[in-house]
């Protein structure tokens, strides 16, 4: 089996190839990500390929701007042509959990602002039903321990995400991340409504009815089309 980041380099580097002078691309967030965002630096720079990016983390924004991308608000353009991200689970439908970087509130945002979107992965990402992955959820952090009881009266299995100094994880957006484990999610949709249905909830890290295709890496690198 191919290494994991070498997949991770083989679909960025193909993603880089699908981007056209003149549009403006969404920039995801991740290891897988990165990849893609300096093999497109790096086309920009030897093809003086005129684009502008639009980033869903504070992180890609830096490596994007460190590495001479043109980088635009969300609100300075009209539409995003394509995005490129990555994804913490896809199943066979393209519905994925994405936001085991924190990012998912402005990934989905772009996502949803985005005439084509495109996950990039590794093959250990594809799975049949969705889970074996923390979902996250991206919560205020006001009243937060009520609804972690929620959480966990619904059976979800919450864990507040703590970042290295055991603090809680504030996101880019100064909110906290609440990740549910869930062995199976068997309705995806079900329990989208739900969580976006509680109050405190910013968003959820379930993406359904957003990607278009899934570059999946490995030794034979393909591509997932919707089922
Ligand atoms: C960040 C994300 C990432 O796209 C996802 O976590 C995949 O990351 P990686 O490419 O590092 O495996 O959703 O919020």
């Amino acid at each position: 089996m191919m290494e994991v980041n070498a997949q991770k380099q083989q679909v960025g580097e193909y993603a880089a190839s699908l981007v056209h002078a003149d549009m403006v691309v969404g920039l995801g967030t991740g290891s897988t990500v990165k990849y893609f965002v300096e093999a497109l630096a790096r086309r920009v720079q030897l093809e003086r390929l005129p684009i502008r990016g639009v980033t869903t983390s504070k992180c890609t924004a830096e490596l994007a701007q460190r590495l001479g991308m043109t980088i635009v608000d969300i609100d300075e353009v009209d539409q995003i042509d394509l995005t490129i991200d990555g994804a913490d689970r896809v199943n066979r439908h393209l519905e994925g959990i994405k936001g085991g970087g924190a990012a998912l509130l402005f990934e989905k945002i772009v996502a949803r602002n985005s005439k084509r979107n495109i996950w990039i992965v590794d093959e250990s990402k594809v799975c049949d039903v969705l889970g074996g992955f923390p979902l996250p959820v991206e919560v205020v952090q006001y009243g937060v321990e009520h609804l972690m009881q929620l959480f966990t009266g619904a059976q979800l299995q919450p864990v507040l995400r703590r970042a290295s100094d055991q603090q809680p994880l504030v996101t880019d957006n100064g909110n906290y991340i609440i990740d549910l484990h869930v062995a199976q999610i068997n309705q995806p949709a079900v329990l989208a409504d739900w969580l976006a249905n509680q109050v405190g909830v910013v968003e959820h890290g379930l993406f359904l009815d957003i990607c278009d295709e899934v570059i999946v890496g490995g030794e034979t690198m393909h591509i997932l089309t919707a089922q």
